[in-house]
């Protein structure tokens, strides 16, 4: 259901501190951050700054020291099947085909098997991976891996897509091409999405809020809405209205960037 206050997930004071004593490492600083519903939210931040921890959270996956994560106004308590998790790479199952790969959630959560094959034939064809169904994983290269592993995420319909850089071990052209195949799919199924990357071109062309967060301890620095993430036209990264918002983003990123350079030199 989704929530009436078009949020659909918040987080509310949340902090995070791995470790104790002088071995503590203050992850993030009490934040407080909403994501609305159909959101395509993408976070930026330099390295070390807390941004997994924050998708970590909202997984369900790492309790927050202070603080809650609501989705749709209930508290996240672990991991569930309405948010969908994908990493940088290397989350699917060596030993089972592609199709088996992403039927394995809906197989999982009781349907039977034709029903989960007729699940995974769509969202395999929703990637451009129809006729890949029956290789294995290490026939594939690692933007067709990526894939699969969206649509794996995809098949057990979630309400939210959480997505770790999960185009950050990928060639400059294979990440563009499917920046623009997220896109489409996102345009497709309107679900909430958190993703986080490096790249703030790849946030500008994706993104319909950037949220900018700061050296770590972590917090919410600036949250921008470029209008860019409702356009198809590829071409319009080559636009001065994108090349203004880049550097707009480029300076906000720079500063915290070099804090977290000295935070490195000291320890
Ligand atoms: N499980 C953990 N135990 C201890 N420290 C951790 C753990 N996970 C992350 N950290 C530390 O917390 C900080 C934030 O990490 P992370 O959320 O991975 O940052 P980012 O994803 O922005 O690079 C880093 O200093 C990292 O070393
Ligand atoms: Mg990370």
């Amino acid at each position: 259901m989704p929530a009436a206050s078009g949020v659909k997930a918040r987080f509310e004071g949340v902090s995070k501190r791995y470790g104790q004593g002088a071995d503590a490492v203050q992850a993030l600083a009490p934040l407080t951050l909403d994501i609305a519903e159909r959101a395509f939210v993408c976070l930026v931040g330099p390295s070390g700054c807390g941004k997994s921890t924050l998708l970590n959270i909202l997984a369900g996956f790492e309790p927050p020291t202070t603080g809650r994560v609501l989705m749709d106004g209930q508290p996240v308590q672990g991991p569930d099947p309405r948010r969908g998790v994908v990493f940088q790479q290397g989350a699917l199952f060596t030993w089972m085909n592609v199709r088996d790969n992403v039927a394995f959630g809906p197989l999982a959560t009781g349907r039977s098997k034709t029903e989960a094959e007729r699940i995974a034939a769509r969202y395999l064809d929703m990637v451009g991976l129809a006729s890949f169904a029956k290789r294995y994983p290490y026939e594939l290269s690692g933007g067709m891996q990526q894939r699969v592993g969206i649509a794996r995420a995809l098949a057990n319909d979630p309400e939210i897509l959480l997505m770790d850089e999960p185009f950050a071990a990928l060639d400059a052209q294979t990440r563009e091409l499917l920046q623009e195949e997220i896109k489409r799919i996102w345009h497709e199924t309107r679900k909430t999405v958190l993703w986080i990357t490096h790249s703030i071109e790849e946030a500008l062309f994706l993104a319909t809020d950037v949220v900018v967060m700061s050296a770590r301890p972590g917090t919410i620095k600036a949250t921008l809405r470029p209008p860019f993430a409702l356009q198809d036209d590829p071409a319009l990264v080559a636009s001065p209205e994108f090349a203004r918002t880049k550097a707009e983003i480029f300076g906000l990123l720079r500063e915290e960037a070099l804090v977290a350079q000295r935070q490195e030199a000291e320890r």
